[in-house]
This record gives C-alpha cells, sequence and structure tokens, in this order.
C-alpha cells in the first residue's frame, strides 16, 4: 500500500518527502484554506517540485460542465495533478468527461460501495473513502474499504484505486493496508505519530548508554 500526504502544508510535505515514503500528495479546499494567503496554483506547483506522483486539486464546482472547466485547467497546471471531484451525479459527468480527454480523477466524499461501484464505472482513477468520518458515525469506516475491495477485485473491467481518507491515527493505516487499500492518505501528524514508540527511544538511550560506558 502507498503513503499519500494528505496536505497542503510544504513544509510538512518536504520533510515527509524527505523521508523516501510519499508517493503522492491530496488537497482540498479545506487544506488549501488552512494555507493562508497561498495561491492555489502555486501551492500545486510547489507539491509537484517536492513530490513526483499524484497530487490531487479538488474542484469547487457543483455542476459537471464547470467541474471539467475546473479540471481541464488544474490538469494543465502538471501533469501530474489529478483533478478531485465530489461523488455526486454531476460528478460522475464530470469524470466520464474528463476521462475521455485523458485526465486523471479522484472521486471524493464517498461514504458506500455503490457511490465507489459507480465512480469507477465511470472512469475514475481513484476513489476516496472517508474511514474517519464513518467511524464518526459510528459505524466502522475499514468495512467500506472491505467492500470496495472486494467488489473491486472482482471485476476485471475496474482498475480504479482506492485512497483510505480522514485517517485519523496509526491503526487506521494499518488496517487499511489489511482491508486492501492501495493508498492511505495521511495528515503529517499521523505520520509522525506512526513512527514513534517508546520502546524504540528506550532502546536507543540503552544503547547510547551502553555506548559511553564501554571499557
Ligand atoms: O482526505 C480527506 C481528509 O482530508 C478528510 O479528513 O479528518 O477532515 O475527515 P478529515
Amino acid at each position: 500500500m502507498q503513503i499519500y500526504l494528505d496536505t497542503a502544508n510544504i513544509s510538512e510535505i518536504r520533510e515527509a518527502a524527505s523521508w523516501g515514503i510519499l508517493s503522492g500528495v491530496t488537497t482540498n479546499p479545506t487544506l488549501i484554506a488552512r494555507e493562508k494567503g497561498a495561491d492555489f496554483k502555486s501551492v500545486i506547483g510547489e507539491i509537484a517540485e517536492l513530490v513526483d506522483g499524484p497530487i490531487s486539486a479538488e474542484a469547487v464546482s457543483l455542476d459537471g460542465e464547470g467541474m471539467v472547466k475546473e479540471g481541464l485547467e488544474f490538469a494543465a497546471w502538471h501533469p501530474n495533478v489529478i483533478v478531485k471531484v465530489p461523488c455526486t451525479t454531476e460528478g460522475l459527468k464530470a469524470v466520464y468527461q474528463l476521462a475521455k480527454q485523458g485526465i486523471r480523477t479522484n472521486v471524493t466524499l464517498i461514504f458506500n460501495a455503490s457511490q465507489a461501484l459507480l465512480s469507477a464505472r465511470a472512469g475514475a482513477f481513484i476513489v476516496s473513502p472517508f474511514v474517519g468520518r464513518v467511524d464518526d458515525t459510528g459505524v466502522d469506516g475499514m468495512q467500506l474499504i472491505r467492500e470496495i475491495s472486494q467488489i473491486y477485485k472482482g471485476d476485471s473491467e475496474i482498475k480504479t484505486k482506492i485512497i483510505s481518507a480522514s485517517i485519523r491515527h496509526p491503526r487506521h493505516i494499518i488496517d487499511s493496508a489489511l482491508a486492501g487499500a492501495d493508498i492511505a492518505t495521511c495528515p503529517f501528524k499521523v505520520l509522525q505519530m506512526s513512527m514513534r514508540h517508546p520502546l524504540t527511544d528506550r532502546g536507543i538511550e540503552q544503547f547510547l548508554a551502553d555506548w559511553k560506558a564501554r571499557g
């Protein structure tokens, strides 16, 4: 399973990229807005310089035609740009039209397996089921990944990738991999948490103490 970073923060992307673990980046309007005063196109350009992999840029139009127009503009910014559209019938229209022009899409805000199936049928390159937000409703978000994975694996025509999104903690990353996700897109904080273990720290301390005390 590949790891993407779910952020528009350049310092976080630069740091995670230096670890050699990043295969792509996802952004959304909330994440872009969090980077006060940043210009959308410039942010995507800066990300593209740091990460050689898919970079999702989300359209804000609600109609298919508007999404296609935005998508064509984003796709012209860099060949690695993936056009993110919401999982609505208008979103499906945009996916279908953009796919015909060879432009890859990420269908976001997926909360059930039928939405994922229809998005794949329309020609989505990636779908983004939001596991954390499903968990928030008291339902097992990971079950959604399992269902989509099973459906896609059973259909040889479907090449769409599954991004496990709305990742909230390290266990979500592990469970996403076990449930069949192709990618987990993670907040930087969750990646940092994933790498921390008190026994690792204690082990380093012990090694250093023993090294210093050697005869
Ligand atoms: O990738 C989707 C993600 O940005 C949403 O995460 O934590 O706002 O549900 P969250």
